[in-house]
């Protein structure tokens, strides 16, 4: 890789559902950086259970929020699967953009990082500290409240609001 700026990052997630949160960290990232693809992984989440929406869900709610929010511009989606490094390898990007809580997303992060430096020399691990108004939030929390009939509206999007009633009612 080469020493040259950085023109191409990679946001990645579960995206299980995207919210509030991490579009602000998609917003800045492309504030940053002029081409920003978004990584939806197809693997399980960190607690080793399955994501509840399936992976072409998780890719489409994502773009129709960036839709919705107006934030198309510079930014795509992707499906990946596999390992992170190989797929900023595939794309050519040159590091990856991630939101920064609270001091539990930073040890889980660091050790992401150092792994994928480890993988990838020359991949820049870049991270924002989340807006305080989305510190709390989750996707974790999003899908409990949503399971427990509870309006999400000031987590989520209007359109990942409507899937997860979907989802819910079913
Ligand atoms: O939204 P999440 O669940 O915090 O995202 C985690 C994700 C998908 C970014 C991370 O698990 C990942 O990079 N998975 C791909 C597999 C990989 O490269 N693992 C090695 C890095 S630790």
């Amino acid at each position: 890789m080469s020493e040259s700026t950085i023109g191409h990052v990679v946001v990645p997630g579960t995206f299980d559902p995207v919210t509030f949160g991490h579009l602000d960290v998609i917003r800045r990232a492309r504030r940053l950086f002029p081409q920003v693809s978004v990584a939806v992984a197809a693997s399980v989440g960190k607690n080793g259970s399955g994501p509840i929406f399936a992976l072409d869900e998780r890719v489409g709610m994502l773009r129709e929020a960036l839709c919705e929010q107006g934030l198309e511009d510079g930014v795509s989606v992707l499906p990946f699967s596999g390992l992170l490094v190989e797929f900023c390898r595939e794309l050519g990007a040159g590091g990856v953009v991630k939101g920064l809580r609270a001091m539990t997303d930073f040890e889980y992060e660091l050790q992401q990082a150092d792994l994928n430096s480890y993988m990838a020399p020359g991949l820049e691990s870049v991270f924002v500290m989340s807006n305080p108004k989305y510190g709390y939030v989750s996707s974790s929390i999003v899908r409990e409240l949503a399971s427990l009939g509870t309006d999400v509206g000031f987590l989520v999007p209007s359109c990942v609001e409507r899937h997860l009633r979907d989802h819910f009612r079913s």
